[in-house]
């Protein structure tokens, strides 16, 4: 079990204005489950990109199974026993399920290997996902898939290939409940046939459940590795940070005033019959499991869905909105659960994705108020810590969690009456999630309102006054701040009452 299979010695790799990795040495044994735990921004996908070789680091060397890697280029055809499931997905969206699987090395038949075997790859796909107990049509078009499907045929792909070591960046940001529990299934399995895991994630429960240690990276130095049964959260958290931090929510001072939101009987976008009033000063929870509706009602209150029958009132007036901009007119904002696709301008710079819903306002005539523009950016990324050398810098050069960011202050400095967040902190790190709180609480302290759509059972209970379950596409119910408890929630979402 100690056997050392890879490692890592002394791994430098510096980018303009950012040392992304200092000097950092890890050791990673055959068999084991190991966590690469850090900040946003503390360098682990950058460690992960040198040891599939992605990019090249300055200085150091990477042994796997003694063997130097570095300067072994991998390709798609040509594998170093290394495999990686990246954070952003790596499918070809034109092609189908199984055409992605056996990209660059299709199975070939007939005189001198002249044709491809289209059945032979169906098939094999088919029985690759039976084994791994997923149910995926091979012939289907990544396009056609939710995002969590694609991130289950990413995994697959990598499973398929049967590497000595399988580095996991950040897999379950985008999987549901069941879904995580299938992968954790495969991931047992594996190991006991002597796979190497190499396993990055945000979500404690996860890194506690599955690995046997963890590594722990801040500001691209190496700070500890421990053994996972051996430590606790809160050490955990410590390394990370480098300071105390209590997992709590912060306390709020916010007075919920008058009606500014009500909706009456709405149905459309797949949903029925959602009912409910939202306060100024308040934050609305809405619960429930994945695909329960939350995110097609936060559409239709956003103008980005059609609504088919009932009320969408706002101060007292009957609205429609066909458009998002008519959503943003009326003062409200969608902070949208998949940010990369919809979120964000990967070409463009932190300023210009910030203060884009606020261009015009920052100008007068046709002079852009350039100081403005740079005094609000600056306040958020400062607010959010954005780990970042400059606000020009390009948005696709920030680490995943810090793009995150990007979005979210973007809809903070668009100053929404109504801001609706989807999934808040998926892919945030723990100091980061507590600042966000603490801006939402900001946010309703001054008057504003929040809905937040969450399917983290702490945040939810933790920061909601009041929480709107939904279950298979329809409300189930209103709880009041005094009835919100777990038990309570997770009856009502499983929709068997
Ligand atoms: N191509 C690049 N150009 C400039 N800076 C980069 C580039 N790639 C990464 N960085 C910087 O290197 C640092 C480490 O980034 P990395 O993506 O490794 O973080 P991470 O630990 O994976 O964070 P997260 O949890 O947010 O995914 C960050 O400050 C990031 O902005
Ligand atoms: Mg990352």
């Amino acid at each position: 079990m100690s056997e050392t299979i890879l490692e890592v010695k002394n791994v430098t790799k510096t980018y303009p204005g950012v040392v992304a990795l200092d000097n950092v040495s890890l050791e990673f044994r055959k068999g084991e489950v190991h966590a690469l735990v850090g900040e946003n921004g503390a360098g682990k996908s950058t460690i992960i990109k040198c040891i599939a070789g992605a990019i090249q680091a300055d200085k150091g060397s990477i042994l796997l199974e003694g063997q130097e890697l570095v300067g072994k280029k991998l390709t798609e055809n040509s594998s170093n026993g290394v495999e990686v499931v990246y954070q952003e997905f790596n499918l070809a969206p034109q092609l189908s399920v199984y055409e992605n699987i056996f990209i660059g090395k299709p199975i070939r038949k007939g005189p001198g290997n002249a044709f491809v075997d289209k059945a032979a790859m169906i098939r094999e796909t088919r029985e690759l996902f039976t084994r791994l107990g997923m149910d995926i049509d091979p012939e289907a078009r990544i396009d056609t898939l939710s995002v969590a499907y694609m991130q289950f045929v990413e995994i697959a792909k990598a499973i398929s290939k049967k590497a000595k070591v399988l580095i996991m960046d950040e897999p379950t940001a985008t999987l549901t409940n069941a879904e995580v529990e299938i992968l954790m299934k495969n991931i047992r399995r594996m190991k006991a046939e002597g796979t190497t895991i190499i396993y990055v994630s945000h979500r404690m429960e996860e890194i506690f459940e599955i690995t046997d240690r963890c590594s722990v990276l801040r500001d691209g130095k190496y700070i500890a590795t421990v053994n996972t049964a051996e430590t606790s959260r809160e050490e955990l958290i410590r390394y990370m940070v480098g300071r105390e931090l209590v997992e709590t929510f912060p306390s709020r001072d916010a007075e919920i005033g008058e009606v500014v939101l009500e909706v009456k009987g709405l149905y459309g976008n797949g949903v029925s019959n959602v009912n409910f009033e939202l306060h100024k000063g308040e934050i609305l929870g809405f619960g429930g499991l994945v695909g329960a509706g939350r995110t097609e009602t936060a559409e239709m209150l956003f103008g980005a869905a059609r609504v088919e029958k009932g009320d969408i009132i706002l101060k007292g007036k009957k609205v429609t909105m066909h458009h998002p901009r008519e959503a943003i007119r009326n003062g409200i904002a969608l902070i949208p659960e998949d940010r990369k696709q919809h979120g964000l301008i990967l070409d463009k710079s932190i300023m210009e994705n910030m203060t884009l819903p606020v261009f015009k306002r920052l100008s007068t005539m046709q002079f852009l108020d350039k100081k403005k523009q740079i005094d609000l950016t600056n306040e958020q990324v400062e607010a959010l810590r954005v780990k970042t050398p400059t606000i020009d810098q390009l948005a696709k050069n920030l680490s995943g969690g810090n793009q995150q960011k990007v979005v979210l202050g973007k809809w903070l400095i668009a100053e929404s009456d109504i801001v609706i967040f989807d999934e808040p902190t998926r892919g945030i790190d723990v100091g980061a999630k507590q600042e966000i709180y603490k801006l939402m609480n900001q946010l309703v302290e001054n008057g504003k309102a929040i809905i937040m759509i969450s399917s983290e059972m702490p945040e939810l209970l933790g920061m909601s006054d009041r929480l709107v379950v939904f279950s298979e596409k329809r409300q189930v119910g209103v709880l009041e701040k005094e009835e919100l408890d777990q038990a309570v929630v997770l009856d009502m979402a499983s929709g068997d009452k």
